[in-house]
């Protein structure tokens, strides 16, 4: 049985949508606060899926999953706050939320004898790149409380090896984009922030906000790396499988090793979406470094991971999301 915390919000919820097609038994733990309830009424359809409403930071609620549910044998860890202006903001919320739940979580596990563990963790864990595109032995100096908060569960993570046995997998994504090939989940966060969906939300009304076009960059738009939201899930189920095989604790750059300029996706939204988009200029937004791109080859090598679906893809599926969306 398959632990995942945050399996009700975006990227969780596509991997437990791969994990019950696989024939897999999950348990997803939820606060629902940003994540929803319709997407687990959604999931339900496609396997057996227990849902568990609670809140890593009250560790009774981690402790009686795992008491009442004694096959759990490996957890994949998606529950955190993940927006980087309001962790500048609010870190207290972030380092309570996403280090302290951890701690929980983690707390709870090894109380259970529970060892295997896969952790979302960030291209944000680099900060200011120093070089492109980014391998896993770029010096990790996060410059937000959002990237510190992961990097900290990272340094836990080894620390708890070490002393405890647990092993981990942190997979460190770049820019998650898509939806579910088949438009039943999706990317739904209250309120966005992420430049696909914004795109393809803008109207007349409201049109989209261009943040920064004197980046030292191709067109001088920001440079980020798209990853396909299933691609993602599938590295998923393979750190899994790595973890089942005895392998020890290892981290993987998950990306494509592309870059794509905010105008190039604003270009591919218009075609997907067949029509003009309304456009606004505006200043940079604070704390976005020009150029994120992941060098990809060791989840390639090591995990045997190769992304499949390009932007375009990526655009199309979120494209008819948005439809389901508003409906
Ligand atoms: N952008 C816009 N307008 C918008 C939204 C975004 O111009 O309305 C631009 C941003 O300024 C940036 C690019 O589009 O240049 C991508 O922005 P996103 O907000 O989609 O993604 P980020 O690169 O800021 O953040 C992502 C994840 C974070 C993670 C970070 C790692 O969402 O959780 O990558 O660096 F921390």
């Amino acid at each position: 049985m398959i632990l995942v915390t945050g399996g009700a919000g975006y990227i969780g919820s596509h991997l437990v949508m791969a994990l019950l097609e696989k024939g897999e038994n999950v348990i997803v733990f939820d606060s629902l606060e940003l994540g929803h309830i319709e997407t687990i009424e959604t999931l339900k359809q496609y396997g057996t899926l227990k849902f568990i409403k609670g809140n890593l930071k009250n560790l009774d609620d981690i402790r009686g999953v795992f008491m009442s549910n004694k096959d759990i044998d490996s957890v994949v860890h998606f529950a955190a706050y993940s927006q980087v202006a309001e962790s500048v903001k609010n870190p207290q919320k972030y380092y309570y939320n996403n280090v302290y739940g951890t701690l929980n979580l983690l707390n709870a596990m090894l109380e259970f004898g529970v060892k295997k563990i896969v952790f979302s963790s960030t291209a944000a864990t680099y900060g200011e790149p120093v070089y492109t595109p980014i391998d896993e032995k770029h010096p990790q100096n996060p410059i937000n409380p959002y990237g510190n908060s992961k990097l900290m569960i990272e340094r836990i993570m080894d620390d708890y090896d070490r002393a405890y046995g647990l092993k981990s997998v942190r997979l460190r994504y770049f820019n998650v984009a898509g939806a579910d090939s088949k438009s039943r989940i999706g990317e739904w966060h209250e309120p966005e922030t992420h430049l696909i969906p914004n795109v393809l939300k803008a109207t007349k009304d409201k049109s989209f906000k261009m943040f920064g076009t004197d980046y030292d960059t191709v067109d001088g738009t920001c440079v980020r790396d798209y990853i396909n939201v299933e691609d993602l899930a599938k590295a998923h189920i393979l750190a899994l499988e790595y973890l089942k095989n005895g392998s020890e604790t290892n981290y993987f750059n998950l990306g494509t090793k592309t870059g794509n300029s905010v105008k190039e996706v604003f270009a591919v939204c218009e075609e997907v979406k067949g029509s003009k988009i309304p456009l606004e200029i505006c200043p940079r937004r604070e704390g976005d470094p020009a150029t994120l791109v992941a060098d990809n080859s060791k989840a390639k090598e090591e995990l045997n991971w190769t992304p499949v679906n390009d932007l375009k893809y990526s655009v199309k599926t979120a494209f008819e999301w948005e439809k389901v969306l508003n409906k």
